[in-house]
């Protein structure tokens, strides 16, 4: 890095040997923002400790945020935990009554099965990253609001900026409507119509599986999402 910019001055010392003496400030200017991107890049994955710091940022933003109504009703906001270095992303839905709570994300009984889903793909559950679309528990679980849906997305946008994970695997349809645009037909799809196929959310594959609450409620399809899980694990390099 500290190389790059010594670059500079070798730059502008070969134009003063030339002959120049005052070169235009334009040129000048470019070649400071050339150089300041490169020794700042956005790409969080030169500096784990950039990233740390970024997502601390972000989740004392999630923990004051009133963007939404939900933050009226939520005892405790649920931020996403996990390796900010995760390969594999999961995002479910919403926090359910355990995890607004404790005020973290899959806690509870779909917790305890995605825990295992984790395991049996050979990570631990602080080696992936677990978030949802909505950090805010939902009265009576309900389904979050197309509202509160984007009023909430750009935490999870900076979320996947920053681990930038290799697979995302989104548990259930609301996860996968919302990456995949509010305004696309997967919105009205069963997640059963909706999973077995990939898609890309910007460059990043997104493998949509069934919610671990539906699983619960639905065992015969835990295969499936075996499969699923298979999929994403192709998929990591
Ligand atoms: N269901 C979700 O979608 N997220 C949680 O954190 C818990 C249950
Ligand atoms: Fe803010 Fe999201 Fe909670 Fe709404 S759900 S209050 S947007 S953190």
């Amino acid at each position: 890095m500290g190389r790059k910019i010594d670059n500079i001055v070798d730059i502008l010392n070969f134009y003063k040997n030339l002959g120049f003496k005052d070169l235009p400030g334009q040129f000048v200017q470019s070649l400071l923002e050339q150089f300041s991107e490169e020794a700042f890049p956005a790409n969080y994955d030169e500096s784990s400790e950039h990233g740390q710091l970024a997502i601390e940022k972000l989740s004392d933003e999630i923990r004051q945020c009133k963007k939404c109504p939900l933050s009226n009703s939520r005892k405790n906001p649920v931020c996403g935990e996990g390796s900010i270095n995760a390969k594999l992303m999961f995002v479910g839905e919403a926090p359910g009554v355990d995890e607004d709570l404790q005020g973290r994300p899959f806690v509870g009984e779909a917790g305890k099965l995605l825990t295992s889903l984790i395991e049996k793909m050979g990570f631990n559950r602080k080696d992936v990253y677990i978030t949802n679309t909505v950090k805010c528990h939902p009265p009576m679980n309900r389904d979050p609001l197309e509202s509160e849906i984007l009023a909430c997305f750009d935490y999870l946008k900076r979320e996947i900026e920053i681990v930038s994970p290799q697979v995302i695997m989104c548990l259930g349809r609301v996860a996968t409507y919302t990456l995949m645009g509010m305004d696309g037909k997967l919105k009205d799809l069963h997640i059963s119509r909706i999973r077995g196929k990939v898609f890309f959310y910007n460059q990043i594959p997104v493998i949509p599986t069934f919610h671990p609450a539906y699983l619960l409620r639905n065992r015969k399809d835990k295969w499936l999402t075996w499969q699923d899980a298979q999929e994403a694990l192709r998929r990591i390099k």
